[in-house]
């Protein structure tokens, strides 16, 4: 069964190893497109978006392979520019390929990517930023194709700091004619981590880490070898299901810097919170504070893609919280269920307004996208009795092994 089952109401006590980043290593497979040689990616997550990236980059031309935790991409025959309805719309991440492709080929003619139920997600701002470096883009139905004989560096602000389209745009600019002057960047650690690996490959980039980042073209990328830092949102939610839960946890290889909303509001809630070198722990010993107003914003604010596994902590804390969805347009997809097990929750446009109860029930769940997925597996960690989360594909596209991380924390839980 693609499923999902917990015996919850239990302290969660242990400690777990946090994996490499998903969005992380989505763009840093896709740059690996502009090296004619082979580029060596260490701590790549096993999860269902990472495969299917490689399955993209295989179709066209490159020779992927693994071993344990390392990718090892050789790009030197990418004879392929065009990239099938199917394999684009079964991830929109794969947008990705189009800044990679454009440096690479000069040309890909590729299907929008889908939206998805969290939100309509579309690539107005890619297109148009990409436009400006001397792409034209030609739209048909459902596919659109894009070309530039050179790509041209440019000075341009982007609209909204769209962590996709800064990502787009590095991955077009680091072998473009000339310099680019991003403006108004996404911040997002992702986009730091994209930087070193292109940096470690020859590309010259200032400004990281900052919103505004400065490119000067380079004529060709080489070899490289890098490793992916661990995930921030997966971390993040192993932490939540300590707020959630209650008990004492560490996670190893954490990283906290990168967690800094996430942890000021697990104190704000009442948690203890240890942070060393060796990562992030959690103590909850009893039950948590609400927390009175959240805002989901770009980094460093709050994470959106943390939201949903806190409004699963936060229906059990004591009192009552709001949490504002700021990015996406519908990312209250989880409260359904929660009421189902007991949680009060009423949505308003973008605010969800919650009463914290004391226990939530066992329930059988269904995940319906990956962070909304996890959050119902934090619910049940919470809940009296047994849960059954269905659709535990939506959770693998991010998340190695959910299932051995919490039990490593003490959780009763399976796959089913
Ligand atoms: C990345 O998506 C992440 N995905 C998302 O994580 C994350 O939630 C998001 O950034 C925000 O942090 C990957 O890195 C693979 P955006 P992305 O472009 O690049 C709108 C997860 O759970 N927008 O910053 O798609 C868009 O609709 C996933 O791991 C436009 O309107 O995010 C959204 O409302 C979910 N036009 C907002 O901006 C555009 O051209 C943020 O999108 C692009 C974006």
């Amino acid at each position: 069964m693609d499923s999902i089952h917990i015996y919850g109401g239990n302290f969660l006590r242990g400690e777990t190893k946090v994996q490499g980043s998903k969005n992380a290593v989505l763009p840093i497979l896709a740059a690996s497109l502009l090296v004619k040689g082979t580029c060596v990616i260490k701590n790549c997550p096993r999860i269902a978006d990472v495969y299917h990236m490689q399955n993209l980059l295989q179709e066209l031309g490159c020779f992927v392979t693994w071993a344990g935790n390392t990718v090892t991409v050789n790009a030197l025959h990418v004879n392929d520019n065009r990239m099938s309805g199917e394999s684009v719309t079964r991830m929109r991440s794969s947008v990705m390929l189009l800044g990679a492709m454009l440096g690479r080929l000069g040309e890909v003619t590729m299907a929008y990517p889908g939206g998805c139920v969290i939100g309509s997600r579309p690539i107005d701002i890619h297109l148009s930023a990409l436009r400006n470096m001397g792409v034209e883009i030609e739209e048909q139905e459902r596919l659109f194709t894009a070309k530039a004989k050179r790509l041209q560096g440019i000075e341009l602000k982007l609209p909204f700091p769209s962590v996709g389209a800064t990502e787009n745009v590095v991955l077009a600019a680091v072998t473009a004619e000339g310099t680019t002057v991003l403006e108004h960047a996404a911040k997002e650690p992702e986009i730091e981590a994209l930087c070193g690996f292109l940096k470690a490959a020859g590309a010259e980039i200032d400004g990281v880490g900052s919103n505004k980042l400065v490119i000067h073209g380079v004529k060709e990328l080489h070899e490289a070898k890098y490793t992916v830092p661990s995930d921030r949102i997966v971390a993040g939610t192993y932490l939540t299901a300590a707020l959630a839960a209650g008990g004492s946890i560490f996670l190893e290889n954490a990283p906290a810097g990168q967690l800094g909303a996430l942890l000021a509001v697990a104190e704000e809630m009442g948690g203890c919170v240890t942070v060393n070198e060796e990562g992030v722990g959690i103590d909850v010993m009893h039950r948590l504070k609400a927390y009175p107003y959240l805002k989901t914003e770009v980094h460093p604010g709050f994470p959106t893609d943390l939201q949903s596994p806190l409004m699963a902590a936060l229906s059990v804390a004591q009192g009552k919280s709001v949490i504002e969805e700021n990015i996406f347009e519908n990312r209250f997809r989880i409260v359904d269920d929660l009421q189902r097990m007991g949680a009060e929750i009423e949505v308003v446009k973008n605010k969800a307004y919650i009463d914290g109860v004391e226990t939530l029930k066992g329930m059988h769940v269904e995940a319906e996208e990956l962070r909304g997925g996890a959050a119902l597996v934090v619910a049940g960690l919470a809940a009296e009795g047994r849960s059954i989360v269905r659709n535990r594909h939506f959770i693998e596209r991010g998340y190695e092994n959910i299932c051995k991380d919490l039990r490593n924390l003490g959780a009763d839980i399976n796959i089913g």
